[in-house]
């Protein structure tokens, strides 16, 4: 009997089971002398719950699949749009847990705040590097993914260039090259982004530009790669062989880099010219659009994203951010008053207090 064969009758005997327990426990007891398996029979009125479990086992014989998806592959299918794109975020234990309001919290409270981001959330893979920062994101009901840390700790508050901070950054590019590796596109965002207005209008929809990064202050020529002020919290960059060969070449610097950051690392990488050997098209995003702390949007009409840069310690950005949603919302309540943004000033202080 080949394998077909052998699922259909296994099925007849099934369906004879259920129509056999609608007449009574009698003809129960001559099954249960048949087949082991049904020894732990339900009452007749559990019955649904049975079939159901025993169907669904069927299914999943039937359903073999071609080749084993692995756990990031399923998290990236269900997040993504339509077009193989995915918003992702990561985030450790200081994240979800530091202060009255943490930084994931303030983070997400952006996508209510905005004008069309809320929408956004279903596309949004928030990337956990410890199991607290995983068990609240599971419990915020988003789509999340447990990294991998072979017994690294990536727990606490990681303060800006200490060997842990700089650890992190590098774990999270390699992540993100596996990413590009799935065929994935990606914007990439830091959680100290705030993002008032869905991006991708202002980003330019085309296959052949690799990558579009945020700047922490425009210089003007979004097409130039010369003295541009990088900022890798923000960047949407497209899936094909020059972006993973981009990556795999950033994250093979790991080494040779001591005491660098993966971002200054890429900058060092631009400067000698890797963009134009592996004919990486890139654009610089103006802070118009994609605003910062180091260089505040001149126009909070059209201003998409926000980021908490130019800051040391997650308080001070926690504070910080916190004035730009009441900025944010003291605009949507009257959009002819003059507007300006409050000072930094958290953030500024942050590098004083060492
Ligand atoms: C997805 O692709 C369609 C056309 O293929 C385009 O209109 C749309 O803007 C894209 N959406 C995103 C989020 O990139
Ligand atoms: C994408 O950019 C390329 C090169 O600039 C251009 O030839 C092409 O028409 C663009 N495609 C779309 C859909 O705009
Ligand atoms: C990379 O290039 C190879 C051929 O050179 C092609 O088969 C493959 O699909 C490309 N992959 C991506 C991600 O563009
Ligand atoms: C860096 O060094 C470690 C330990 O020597 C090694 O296991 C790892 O493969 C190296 N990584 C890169 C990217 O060269
Ligand atoms: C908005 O502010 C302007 C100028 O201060 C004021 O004249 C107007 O009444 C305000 N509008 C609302 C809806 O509060």
């Amino acid at each position: 009997m080949d394998l077909a064969q052998s699922q259909k009758s296994h099925q007849i005997v099934n369906f004879s089971v259920a129509s056999l327990l609608f007449l009574g426990f009698l003809y129960v007891f001559v099954c249960n002398e048949a087949n082991v398996n049904y020894l732990i029979l339900p009452t007749p009125f559990q019955k649904p719950q049975f079939l159901a479990s025993s169907s669904k086992s069927h299914a999943a014989t039937f359903n073999m699949k071609p080749y084993e998806k692995d756990e990031l592959e399923e998290a990236l299918a269900e997040t993504s749009t339509q077009n193989k794109t995915v918003i992702i975020a990561m985030v450790n234990k200081a994240y979800v847990v530091l202060g009255d309001k943490p930084m994931l919290d303030i983070f997400l409270d952006g996508f209510w705040l905005g004008e069309n981001t809320r929408n956004l959330v279903d596309h949004l893979l928030i990337v956990a590097a410890d199991q607290t920062s995983y068990d609240r994101c599971k419990y915020l009901r988003l789509h999340c993914y447990k990294l991998k840390t072979d017994g690294v700790d990536f727990v606490g508050e990681k303060l800006y260039m200490s060997e842990d901070f700089i650890n992190m950054m590098w774990r999270r590019t390699l992540f993100l090259t596996n990413v590009l590796k799935h065929g994935y596109n990606f914007i990439f965002t830091d959680t100290d982004v705030l993002w008032l207005r869905n991006p991708f209008p202002n980003l330019i929809q085309n296959q052949s530009i690799d990558i579009q990064i945020s700047v922490d202050s425009f210089i003007g020529h979004p097409w130039s790669e010369r003295r541009q002020p990088i900022n890798t919290g923000f960047y949407m960059i497209n899936s094909n062989n020059k972006t993973i060969a981009l990556f795999d070449s950033w994250y093979a610097q790991k080494n040779q880099s001591k005491g660098l950051k993966e971002q200054d690392v890429l900058v060092n990488l631009m400067r000698q010219g890797l963009f134009r050997r592996l004919g990486i098209r890139a654009r610089f995003l103006d802070t118009l659009y994609f605003s910062g702390f180091c260089q505040d949007s001149r126009d909070v009409k059209v201003v998409s994203t926000v980021h908490a840069n130019c800051c040391r310690s997650i308080s001070a950005k926690v504070t910080d951010l916190t004035s730009v949603i009441h900025d944010w919302k003291r605009f949507l309540a009257n959009q002819t008053v003059p507007f300006r943004w409050s000072p930094h000033r958290g953030c500024m202080d942050s590098w004083r207090h060492r």
